[in-house]
Order: structure tokens, then C-alpha cells, then sequence
């Protein structure tokens, strides 16, 4: 799809979006289901908060905006919004039914298809989110070792045994914050050095932004199979994006087990858990993991005909050259306008996020002001690139525009020492991620 966004000096008028927040305010506790979509992600005055339509590459707010999306609604968007081959496969499974009695067909299909993609996949189990997946693969992890300890690294979801761990961890009893721990990215000295015969599982998302060190995750693969631990990748963002079979596929390494959501169906609710098969066979047995919604059969549908789609397509080549042209263009801009020393485009080519150094002063401050100005130029902007199959060269091109007016605004509010007086919005919230204060387990530690 062409893009019919211009440049303009208004930002965009958000009434509606105030008006359903004020009802929110008054109904909903939480306001919003998903952290990462709420007002604490976007400024608050300036950015609308409700979407309502998607199309390609691009959405429309509850005022009517349209804008650039690269949010990719916080990752499952890997196609492209309404797209038809997946929201063909959605209509023919919805004029035979919903949810059945029985088990259904798409469950087989579903599950071959996983086996032939991904790596590890010798026996595979459907589910709903990512964190029903962490979880199933935690407790059969646990089950299958008869340990009970932890490690992780990342985001794992809303379970009490994951959230424990971080600073909302209300609610969780502290017998089972005393099972996790956390490890340090890339630092397999340290695993090696925690690492103890209680330790039931090791569980990490591959990369985020960081890559790994060579041979890092093949030496994680060792370790843990050295130490009878059970390795599990989270590979929520990795999957069918870096590569179809994820970074298993891309790094050459096989985990234990492997769990995935978000990009596999194109915004489908469905979740996959992929790993060996005497493992697996724990969930035949001793091992409890159901749920009602589990056969859906309009996530199966979809999710089978995305997969087909980004094999076909060969979509993750295709996020990895167009995000390419966004990250190395945003650096290529920084540097011709003096400012990579302040700013910097990290991580993979499909999921791209830029950064301010600590000289460019309040990094939350600095996004919120890069958000307000892009916003302003039509891209809903949160300080990542999850790149998707429909967005465009035009998209491409457009947001770098965009992005060489909006730099220049940031240059000034460095210099002039006074970020804040640039902003019209409230203060963004910082993203809630487990990537610092770690509690790693101490090697002596008797526990
Ligand atoms: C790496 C990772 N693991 C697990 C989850 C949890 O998935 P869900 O929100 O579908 O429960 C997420 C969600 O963002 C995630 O990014």
C-alpha cells in the first residue's frame, strides 16, 4: 500500500481517545490489557490511545488518524494488518464453527506443519498466550528433572513463577519468588558458576537487542545438558521473525524446549510449545496443562495459513533487508547530522529499537520528545522497529524523512539543555522489562 501520509505541522486531534479514557478510568482496572499498549507507552496530550482499524501497514485511531504503524500491536503483526490470505482463512473456518466439542483437524495440521519449521519440534503443544506456553514449559521442565530452581533471562509473562522476581511482584507468594533467578545475558561464566543440581530449567529469549557473543548459546546448549538442566527458549519475538524455525533455526542450536506466540498467527491468540518428545510425553501423563480455548479453531486456521505465508513469501528475508534500510538509515543519519553520539538504532534488522546515550540526557524525556514529533508526522511511534511483511520502501523512505526533521528537534533540545520545555505531552513510563537489579543465584548458596 502506497503511503498518503505527509508531512504536517499538527498533531493530531485525540478527542475520542480522551473521551473513551475518561469512561476506561471509570470501568476498568486495568485500563489496559496489555502493559506495553497503555498510556504509560504513549504521552499522554499528544498520542491518541484507542486504534480501531488496521491495514497493512498502517492504522487508524478512534478520531480517525492514520498513521505508520511499527509497533506490529506489540509483536504478533508479522504480515501485515487485514491481511487476506490469513483473514481469508479466518471467514472459511468461521461459516463451519468457533470452538467445537471434540478435538479438531486444524490441531493436527497445525502441529505437522510446527514439526517441519521448527528445529527442535519432535512433539508440539498448542496454547493460548506466551505465558501459558513459559509456564507449561516450566512445570514440565520441573516434572521431567524433579527440580524445582529456576533461571531466566527476559520477559516471561504474568505467572506468579516469572513475576515474582520483578518489582510487581505483588501477590506471589515469597516461596515462589525463592525459585527464580535471573542470569546475566551472554555471561556464561557466571551460568556455569550458579548453576547446581537444583536448577529444574534455564529459560531465555535468545536475543532482544543484544546479539549473542559467539558460540554463546551453543555453550548455554552444553552447559545445561552437562548439568542435567533443562534449556528452554522463549522465543516470543525470535520466532517465524528472525528466521521461520526462529533463532534455533538462525544460530544453529537446538534447546529443549522452545516456546512461541505473537507472530505466528498474525494477531490470532494461539501459543506453541515445541521441544523433545520425552519431555513432551510428561504432558500425557503427570503433567497438567488445559485449557477451554485450546483447539480454537480461527487461531489454528490463521495461524496455519501465516506460517504457510511467511514460508512462501520468505517474509523473515524480507523484515531483515527493509529493516535494515530503517536502522542503518536512522545511524546514517545520525552520523551525517553529528548526533551519534547521543543516539544509536540497535538490535536485529526485524526488530529494531533506538537508543539515547546517557550524554543526551533523560532517556525517558528524549523518547517521549521523539515520540511526540513522530506522532506528529503520522508514524505511531514507541522507540522500536517490529517490522512486518506489508510495510513498504515508500513507508521506509517516508519514516527516515520524518526521522531527519525529527532529529534535528532532538539536536536543539540537547543542546539547549532543556528537553522537557520541547515536550507537550506527559512523560513516558519506562518499559517494564526485566534487565537489571538481577538476583542471580550465588554458586555456595545453599537453597
Ligand atoms: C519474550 C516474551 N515472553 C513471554 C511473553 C508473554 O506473552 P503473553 O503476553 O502472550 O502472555 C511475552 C510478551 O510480551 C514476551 O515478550
Amino acid at each position: 500500500m502506497a503511503n498518503k501520509i505527509q508531512l504536517t505541522n499538527n498533531f493530531p486531534d485525540i478527542t475520542q481517545s480522551n473521551e473513551l479514557y475518561e469512561r476506561a478510568l471509570k470501568v476498568q482496572k486495568p485500563v489496559t490489557q496489555t502493559l506495553a499498549k497503555g498510556p504509560g507507552q504513549f504521552t499522554k496530550g499528544v498520542a491518541p490511545k484507542y486504534l480501531v482499524k488496521g491495514k497493512g501497514s498502517h492504522v487508524w485511531d478512534a478520531d480517525g488518524n492514520e498513521y505508520i504503524d511499527f509497533n506490529a500491536a506489540i509483536g504478533p503483526v508479522s504480515l501485515g494488518y487485514a491481511y487476506p490470505a490469513v483473514d481469508d482463512a479466518i471467514r472459511r473456518q468461521l461459516e463451519d464453527g468457533i470452538t467445537f466439542s471434540l478435538m479438531h483437524p486444524l490441531e493436527v495440521e497445525l502441529a505437522e506443519l510446527v514439526q517441519q519449521v521448527v528445529p527442535n519440534a519432535e512433539a508440539v503443544k498448542i496454547a493460548k498466550t506466551g505465558a501459558d506456553v513459559c509456564s507449561a514449559a516450566i512445570r514440565v521442565a520441573r516434572a521431567f528433572t524433579g527440580r524445582d530452581k529456576v533461571f531466566c533471562c527476559g520477559y516471561h509473562g504474568w505467572h506468579d513463577w516469572y513475576i515474582g522476581i520483578t518489582s510487581r511482584n505483588a501477590g506471589v507468594p515469597q516461596a515462589t519468588q525463592d525459585l527464580t533467578y535471573t542470569f546475566e545475558y551472554n555471561d556464561i561464566d557466571a551460568i556455569k558458576a550458579a548453576l547446581d543440581e537444583t536448577v529444574a530449567a534455564l529459560i531465555l529469549e535468545p536475543f532482544i537487542f543484544e546479539a549473542p557473543k559467539p558460540g554463546f548459546l551453543q555453550q548455554l546448549a552444553e552447559v545445561c545438558r552437562e548439568n542435567g538442566t533443562l534449556l528452554i527458549f522463549d522465543e516470543m519475538w525470535t520466532g517465524f521473525r528472525v528466521a521461520l524455525g526462529g533463532a534455533q533455526e538462525y544460530f544453529n542450536v537446538k534447546a529443549d524446549l522452545a516456546v512461541f506466540s505473537k507472530a505466528c498467527a498474525n494477531g490470532m491468540p494461539i501459543a506453541l510449545l515445541t521441544g523433545r518428545a520425552d519431555v513432551m510425553e510428561l504432558f500425557n501423563s503427570e503433567v497438567f496443562s488445559y485449557t477451554t480455548f485450546g483447539g480454537e479453531a480461527l487461531s489454528l486456521a490463521a495461524c496455519i495459513a501465516t506460517i504457510n505465508e511467511l514460508k512462501d513469501k520468505k517474509v523473515p528475508e524480507y523484515l531483515d533487508q527493509n529493516g535494515a534500510l530503517l536502522k542503518d538509515g536512522y545511524n546514517q543519519l545520525a552520523i551525517a547530522m553529528g548526533m551519534d553520539q547521543y543516539t544509536r538504532c540497535i538490535g536485529f534488522n526485524c526488530r529494531s529499537m533506538v537508543t539515547f546515550t546517557p550524554e543526551a540526557g533523560n532517556p525517558l524525556e528524549l523518547k517521549t520528545l521523539m515520540q511526540q514529533e513522530m506522532i506528529k508526522r503520522g508514524i505511531l511511534w514507541a522507540g522500536f522497529h517490529n517490522m512486518c511483511y506489508s510495510h513498504t520502501s515508500e513507508d521506509i523512505d517516508y519514516t527516515l524523512l520524518a526521522y531527519q526533521d525529527v532529529l534535528q528537534i532532538i539536536k536543539e533540545a540537547i543542546l539547549s539543555g532543556d528537553v522537557k520545555s520541547y515536550l507537550k505531552g506527559e512523560i513516558l513510563e519506562a518499559v517494564f522489562r526485566k534487565v537489571s537489579n538481577y538476583n542471580i543465584k550465588p554458586k555456595s548458596a545453599a537453597l
